[in-house]
This record gives C-alpha cells, sequence and structure tokens, in this order.
C-alpha cells in the first residue's frame, strides 16, 4: 500500500502518513478504509484541499448529509462554496460569524444523535488554528462499554433513550428551538442505549451528550444519576485519544463508536475548519 498507518498507542486513532487524500485510487481507498474501520479515527498531515476535494474524499466514504442547524442563520453561507460543508469557526467578519460553535469547550457528543439517522462518519479539515487550545478529544465507546461496571451496564441494558436537538455542543440554542425545561418532552431522536456497529458487529455505548439526555420511561431523578455516572465513566482518559491541530491536517471518525470534545480557545484567535458529514443509519 502506497501508505503507512501509524497508530496512536490510545485507546483510539492512528495517522496515515504518506498519502494526498485527493489521489487515492480504489485500492488505496479500500485499504484505507479498513484501516478507519480498525482505528475508529484517521489522522492525514499536510493536506491542502479545496472544498470540492473535501467533499469528493468524504464522498469515498458514502453519501453526503447537509450541515447540521447552528445557533444563528446562515451561519458561514458566506465562506463556504458547497452545501454539504459545515464551517466551525470563531471567526466574526462585519458583524456576522462564519461558522459555528465559537470559541468555548464543545462538550463530549457524538454528531447529530439526535436525527433518526446520524451521520456514521465526519471529515474534519483545518484552515486556522490557534496558537493554543482547540485540541479535539475522541474516546472509545467500544471500550467504554466493555469495561463498564456489571451493574450500570445492567441498568442500560435493551433501554432506549432520547438525544435532544435543542442545544449545540457548546451549549447554544439551536435556531428555532426552545429551551428545554423537561428532559422527558424535549425534542429529538430516540436511539438504543447500547448499539450495534453495523460493519464491525462490536457494541457500544450511544449516549449522543449529557445535556437533556433522557433514558425513556426513566424516573428523572434516576435518569440524571444513572447518565452522571456514565458520563463520568465514559470522560475517563484511559478510553481517549487527544488531537493536536496543525493547519492542513484532516481527520475522518467514526460516530457510531467513538464519542469527542473539544478544548476552549483564546477567542481573540482564528480557529477555522471546515467539516462533513456522511450519511449513517438507523442505530440498532
Ligand atoms: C465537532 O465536530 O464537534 C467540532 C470539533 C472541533 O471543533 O474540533
Amino acid at each position: 500500500m502506497p501508505f503507512e498507518v501509524v497508530p496512536t498507542g490510545a485507546a483510539v486513532g492512528a495517522e496515515i502518513s504518506g498519502l494526498d487524500v485527493r489521489a487515492l485510487d480504489d485500492a488505496t481507498f479500500s485499504a484505507l478504509r479498513q484501516a478507519w474501520l480498525e482505528h475508529k479515527v484517521l489522522l492525514f498531515r499536510g493536506q491542502d484541499l479545496t472544498d470540492d476535494d473535501l467533499v469528493t474524499f468524504a464522498g469515498r466514504f458514502g453519501a453526503l448529509d447537509l450541515a447540521p442547524a447552528s445557533a444563528t442563520d446562515d451561519v458561514g453561507a458566506q465562506e463556504k462554496s458547497r452545501p454539504e460543508v459545515w464551517i466551525i469557526s470563531n471567526v466574526v467578519e462585519e458583524g456576522k460569524p462564519i461558522g459555528a460553535l465559537g470559541s468555548d469547550e464543545a462538550e463530549w457528543h457524538t454528531d447529530m444523535s439526535y436525527v433518526d439517522e446520524p451521520p456514521m462518519a465526519s471529515v474534519l479539515y483545518s484552515l486556522e488554528i490557534p496558537p493554543a487550545g482547540g485540541d479535539t478529544s475522541f474516546a472509545n465507546m467500544e471500550l467504554a462499554l466493555a469495561e463498564l461496571p456489571a451493574d450500570l451496564r445492567a441498568r442500560i441494558e435493551g433501554r432506549t433513550a432520547n438525544h435532544d436537538s435543542s442545544y449545540t455542543s457548546v451549549g447554544e440554542l439551536r435556531k428555532g428551538a426552545a429551551p428545554v425545561t423537561d428532559v422527558t418532552r424535549a425534542p429529538g431522536a430516540r436511539h438504543p442505549v447500547i448499539r450495534t456497529h453495523p460493519e464491525t458487529g462490536v457494541p457500544s455505548l450511544y449516549l449522543g451528550r449529557r445535556r437533556n439526555g433522557w433514558i425513556v420511561d426513566m424516573d428523572v431523578a434516576d435518569n440524571e444519576a444513572l447518565l452522571d455516572a456514565l458520563w463520568a465513566h465514559c470522560a475517563d482518559p484511559r478510553f481517549a485519544w487527544t488531537h493536536q491541530w496543525r493547519t492542513g491536517d484532516l481527520l475522518i471518525w467514526d460516530n457510531r463508536s467513538l464519542n469527542h470534545r473539544r478544548d476552549a480557545f483564546d477567542p481573540a484567535s482564528r480557529r477555522v475548519m471546515h467539516r462533513c458529514q456522511i450519511k449513517g443509519d438507523v442505530p440498532r
């Protein structure tokens, strides 16, 4: 194969070296896809991509979803050339944010689990990176499930959870959404708390994000205590790997078996990322 796979040594992730993702023949792509299923996050350094290149690369893995709803209207509309591209940025130009999610911490989550068919993968490309902060961490939810204490596992076996659609991972209310005052009535989508990866058959914890999560039919106080315990377990550093970005980095990660989060960074510095999301199916 014309590339090398260098595992991070942590619970997830590998760097792929020696590859320009703009030039992938079918055999190379097939080997890359296998490496992605094995390591769950792949890192490619030093890429030089237009939005068309990004969409073409992401589109090799499957059909693309459109960008998710942001907190304000037309975020980034003026900056991107493709509707499949979602801009993540704190930069404000002429009084308008060019992207979503600002510079605050983005909490642990898996992308767009508040829809019935969440994207199976996300692809994130860095155009501008702050001098410090803004690192992105990934946590292996297959490992988190495998190491879940038996008493916690017994309480989620066969259960379904509602994944609230109202707030972004930085806690902003999405455009058109109402504040959630009762988790049992939050909008969103319902998915099994333990899902099975449709390609590898490996089960994992599928919690979406902590805010307004509800294990369906559970008493609210019990729900809050159980979710706190599950999320505390998932945040254990032994399940995770943290990526420190450089300009030109490209990541692709598997939303079916990973959570991710982003560190805050100095709002006075610039961070500009372009993301695509690859369609998935109903979690089972
Ligand atoms: C995200 O896709 O949740 C954002 C990750 C990041 O900004 O690094």
